[in-house]
């Protein structure tokens, strides 16, 4: 049996403990709850939460926005370019207008500041400061090429050193689905040393590299390549230290992998592709191994909808999407 909840306003706040306290536990653990964005905001694509507040999102038309609250909802947080205007960019979807206004892909806190790092579709790596608003470029370029779609971002907080992926170097964000079909194989995983400015290529000739996550022991990290179908596991240390191996292969394209809280598992928001042309969104967890030890369809919440990330937090797992105007959570 499955529940779906909307709330948007804290008047539904009574009803939704009284169903906390009605239901038994089996009942809840299906619970769906939606978050809504505020109008004409769309794509809530990653997540990341800070000192217990959030989620904080990046959303199509280049805003990240910080939710908090059932009261006020989702408010602007901050923004990537100066020749962004409220104006011209709140709701927009044209591409073409993406280096005016950004659009933040993966984010993630750098803990000790509370500084927010950024990897913007179009505008590459940015960073902005603790009380949100205009953020500063940092760079987007490496080797001489210039990014075409920053993606997944995650920070090792003890070497403050940011690790983004670089999608393709031919198609952009609005161009995906070209890429798949010319099953591109031009990403790169890099490494941005927050301390020297500098950037490191770690891995290139990636197929559709769109997700990136550090073990918690930061001994390596795992790559999803969306196009490829599958997650690479780099090592940054111990004897294999600078190579790759494949890890794990789906049957759909895997989006954005993060850790549990926990430690050394993660989650990968994996759409899978139907002989009926429906897309199955479905929460996969793995381990380090490589091994799947959870996978479930979101298919009744999300319907033909691809799912970008699947985020443990607290009791609930946030689940992003490129498709939806709001934020997923799911009490599982
Ligand atoms: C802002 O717009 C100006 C004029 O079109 C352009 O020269 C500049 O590169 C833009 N800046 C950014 C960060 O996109
Ligand atoms: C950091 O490096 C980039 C080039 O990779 C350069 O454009 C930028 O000016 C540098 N920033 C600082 C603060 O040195
Ligand atoms: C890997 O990518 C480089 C450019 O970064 C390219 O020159 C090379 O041909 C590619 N190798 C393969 C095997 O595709
Ligand atoms: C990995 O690469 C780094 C930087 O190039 C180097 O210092 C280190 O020795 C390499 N490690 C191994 C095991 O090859
Ligand atoms: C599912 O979504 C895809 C891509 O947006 C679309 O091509 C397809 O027609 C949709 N299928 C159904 C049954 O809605």
């Amino acid at each position: 049996m499955a529940i779906v909840l909307v709330i948007t306003r804290v008047t539904m706040l009574p009803i939704f403990l009284m169903l906390l306290f009605t239901f038994p536990p089996s009942v809840l653990s299906f619970t769906f709850m939606q978050l809504p964005l505020p109008s004409p905001a769309m794509g809530p694509e990653s997540y990341a939460f800070y000192r217990g507040e959030g989620p904080y999102t990046g959303v199509a038309d280049g805003r990240t926005l910080k939710y908090t609250g059932p009261n006020d909802g989702f408010l602007d947080y901050a923004y990537n370019t100066p020749n962004r205007s409220k104006a011209v960019c709140d709701g927009n979807t044209n591409p073409s207008l993406g280096p005016t206004c950004g659009r933040p892909l993966g984010i993630g806190f750098l803990l000790r500041t509370g500084e927010l790092y950024i990897a913007d579709a179009y505008l590459g790596l940015v960073v902005v400061g603790t009380n949100g608003r205009l953020a500063r470029p940092l760079v987007n370029s490496a080797e001489g090429q210039t990014f075409r779609l920053p993606d997944g971002l995650d920070i090792d907080q003890l070497r403050r050193q940011v690790y983004f992926t670089d999608a393709s170097a031919v198609f952009s964000l609005s161009e995906i689905p070209l890429a798949v079909a010319a099953n591109d194989a031009t990403g790169r995983l890099l490494r941005y040393d927050i301390e020297t400015n500098t950037t490191t290529v770690l891995l290139r000739n990636l197929s559709g590299p769109a997700g990136v996550v550090l073990a918690p022991d930061c001994r390596f990290v795992l790559v999803t390549e969306y196009i490829a179908k599958r997650v690479q596991k780099y090592w940054l240390t111990g004897p294999r230290a600078n190579t790759s191996e494949v890890l794990v292969t789906f049957q759909g394209m895997p989006d954005n992998i993060k850790r549990t809280p926990a430690g050394d598992y993660y989650w990968v928001a994996v759409s899978i592709p139907m002989p009926n042309a429906v897309t199955q969104p479905t929460a996969v967890r793995i381990d380090g191994f490589g091994r799947i030890l959870t996978s479930f369809s979101l298919s009744d919440q999300y319907y033909n909808k691809t799912i970008s990330e699947v985020q443990e937090y607290g009791p609930a797992l946030y689940i992003g999407s490129m498709d939806t105007d709001f934020v997923g959570k799911y009490y599982f």
